[in-house]
């Protein structure tokens, strides 16, 4: 699909937005080794979140609209083919731990893009607690009888994070992994939730094999992922209002905010309430007063590693030299975003330099439309959708059907509000 894209005159809205991806993920795999039902509302109904609940129904486990009928810790059974994990990381990499402590052997797959992704990052913790664990393809589980570790991951993870947490519930002795740069916390938060027994000290997390789950029984907030392509445009598109309802803020993933707030842009977060362990506001963002250009490095990039493709665009209309680094983590994503998003901006006439892990922006420079490229990666689709908001001219965005990977209904989102 190409999708056709013009400058946004004033965006004026009230929206609600998908479920968070990572809590999604999270709820499915989590509630189906829980003992009995999890009721689990407003799950993310993207296409990452869909393979996770197709692989857990494919080892035995019934998910209905918003039921996960959990299984127990030891109550999934083999499946008779392959994992299909589409193009998701995330449902690779936290079921490669989850399985790899499993009594039976599983094989997880993916799409092109996943394929070419970096596993050894979870096969090299899983072998070190004693799991069966080779890749490629990426293959797991068969000998259950783990033994606690403490893992030192030598780049910041959370999906490696929960990939060993998930194992060392099934370990002999206690678990530890101790990051480099503190990561989203939803699977610690779920785990303690559910009365598992996680100690958080810092970066350091613990965990300790549990005996049983108890059942969730939670809200998804809305993806603060999502909402950071709305916050961009209309905290540049003068006269705008947007008010974005029920959006997940737990502190380890609002840096971007902050980020945002530093450049100028208008944010403020009301009706803070705190929903299953987890935070959540109404974020509402108007026309900033005055931007200044912004700076993004070393640890700060971790914390909001997939905001940066639209911080990128945001960049290119801040006054002055805007430097992303620390970034290179994104050359593994869904594609090599440092690459899409230089070659995207630049084509639409941005002053961008890619670098091997990041990127500088002159700006402000007035934006072209033209015809750029999502390669198949729903945050690069969006950044370049909300690039293409910015431009004189219409913007066509090619392959942009992979915006349904997290968030279905972008564009009609995007018609209604401009
Ligand atoms: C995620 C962790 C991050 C993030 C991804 C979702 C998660 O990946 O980019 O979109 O849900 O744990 P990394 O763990 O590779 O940094």
């Amino acid at each position: 699909m190409i999708a056709t894209v013009r400058r946004a005159r004033r965006l004026d809205g009230d929206i609600t937005l998908p479920g968070d991806k990572s809590i999604s993920h999270r709820a499915l795999i989590l509630g189906s080794i829980a003992d009995g039902d999890s009721r689990v509302r407003g799950i993310s109904t993207g296409a990452d979140v869909r393979s996770t609940a197709g692989c857990m129904r494919a080892l035995g486990v019934e998910i209905d609209d918003s039921v996960v009928h959990g299984v127990g810790l030891h109550g999934l059974r083999a499946s008779a083919d392959a994992l299909d994990c589409g193009n998701s990381g995330t449902t690779m990499r936290l079921l490669a731990g989850l399985l790899s402590a499993q009594k039976f052997a599983s094989e997880l797959r993916g799409d092109e893009s996943l394929t070419t992704r970096p596993m050894d990052r979870v096969v090299t913790p899983l072998r070190e607690m004693g799991a069966r664990a080779s890749w490629p393809p990426l293959e797991v589980g068969g000998d259950a009888s783990l033994r606690g570790i403490e893992y030192r991951p030598s780049v910041p993870s959370a999906q490696v994070k929960s990939a060993v947490l998930l194992a060392g519930l099934y370990a002999v002795s206690p678990t530890a992994v101790l990051e480099p740069v503190g990561t989203r916390n939803h699977t610690e938060l779920m785990l303690a939730a559910m009365g598992a027994g996680v100690k958080v000290e810092g970066r350091l997390v613990t965990i300790s094999p549990a005996e049983r789950l108890t059942p969730l029984d939670i809200e998804i907030p809305g993806d603060l992922s999502g909402a950071a392509f709305w916050l961009v445009v209309s905290g540049l598109v003068h006269g705008s209002r947007v008010r974005i309802r029920n959006v997940g803020i737990n502190p380890t993933r609002t840096a971007v905010i902050d980020l945002m707030r530093a450049c100028g842009l208008a944010i403020s977060i009301t009706s803070q309430r705190s929903v299953g362990g987890e935070l959540l506001g109404d974020l509402e963002v108007g026309p900033a007063p005055a931007l200044r250009p912004l700076s993004v490095s070393g640890d700060m990039a971790a914390e909001m590693i997939d905001e940066l493709p639209v911080l990128a665009v945001l960049a290119s209309q801040l006054p002055g030299t805007s430097r992303i680094t620390g970034a290179a983590e994104l050359r593994v994503k869904e594609s090599d975003r440092i690459a899409a998003i230089a070659t995207g901006l630049a084509a639409m006439g941005a002053d961008i330099t890619a670098l091997e892990d990041g990127w500088v922006i002159n700006g402000p420079r007035p934006l072209e439309g033209a015809r750029v490229h999502s390669h198949g990666d729903h945050r690069v689709a969006m950044a370049l959708a909300v690039a293409g908001l910015l431009a004189d001219g219409t913007t066509e965005i090619e392959d942009a059907e992979c915006v349904e990977i997290s968030y279905p209904g972008f564009f009609d989102q995007l018609e209604s509000l401009c």
